[in-house]
């Protein structure tokens, strides 16, 4: 008998059939899986990502529960017309801090990935008191209270103890530190501010929502959506492999 005759034996016997389905499957299956059990890291480590500062994670907190993410997607996939209008697609490692992540699946806004620097903290303080005011016709809703209402960040360094549980490599200094890092990055001409990059680099120190005399919830939120996208130095890539 030859091997395809022997083959007959699948073909007239549904069960036998099944059971070879399985077997094929099961065979598949392991080699995808099994490796992602021994792999250390299955994220690429990526020069220039690091974890929030206390100030961007209170404003990325603040960010989900306004529902930013409802409208906003945070991750340009790597296909032309969105790496031409947002800039580089965004790589993995640039949310392996985020926890949850952001990524979205709805954009009834434009995505948000790589904002950070595109506007000035002006702008960002106007469109969230009230997005017509710069944008005519926009259908964002207003967020004029965060400008109004102080951050409460007591619990910031719990939040980064949380976060530091789920693997984001925040140091017990860091999270000793965090509510007075709150204040110095809420701050200009901090003499703290050094330590504050040496921490966290790129860090900036400064008055976000333009009232130097408070933190405020949008001080939080500005300072966040201002470093979104800005970790990695993309012009290394991009003159490697010449994308774009
Ligand atoms: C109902 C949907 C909706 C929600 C919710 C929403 N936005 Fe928007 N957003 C938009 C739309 C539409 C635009 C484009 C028009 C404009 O710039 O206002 C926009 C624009 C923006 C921009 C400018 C982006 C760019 O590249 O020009 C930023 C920044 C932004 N939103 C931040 C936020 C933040 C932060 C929140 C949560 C506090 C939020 N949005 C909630 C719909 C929304």
């Amino acid at each position: 008998m030859s091997l395809w005759q022997k083959h007959a034996i699948f073909e007239k016997n549904s069960i036998v059939l099944l059971l070879g389905i399985l077997v094929v499957i099961a065979v598949g299956g392991l080699v995808e899986i099994v490796p992602l059990f021994y792999l250390k890291n299955t994220i690429e480590k990526v020069e220039g990502v690091r974890p929030y500062t206390p100030l961007e994670l209170a404003g990325r907190n603040i960010y989900v529960r306004e529902g930013c993410y409802l409208c906003h997607s945070q991750m340009i996939r790597p296909l032309r017309d969105e790496v031409e209008r947002y800039g580089h697609y965004s790589l993995a490692a640039e949310s392996m801090y985020d926890r949850p992540f952001q990524w979205g699946s709805k954009r009834t806004g434009p995505d948000l990935a790589r904002v950070g620097g595109k506007y000035s903290d002006d702008w960002h303080r106007d469109h969230l008191a009230d997005p017509r005011a710069v944008v005519p016709g926009s259908v964002m809703p207003a967020y004029s209270f965060l400008a109004k209402t102080d951050l409460d960040y007591r619990h910031v360094a719990e939040d980064m103890k949380v976060q530091a549980l789920l693997g984001v490599p925040y140091t017990p200094e860091m999270i000793e530190g965090a509510v007075k890092d709150v204040e110095v990055q809420a701050s200009v001409d901090n003499p703290d501010a050094g330590d504050l990059v040496k921490r966290y680099p790129k860090a900036v120190a400064r008055d976000f929502d333009g009232n130097p005399g408070r933190v405020s919830e949008a001080d939080a939120l500005i300072a966040y959506l201002q470093m979104l996208g800005t970790s990695v130095d993309f012009k290394m890539y991009d003159d490697k492999a010449n994308i774009r």
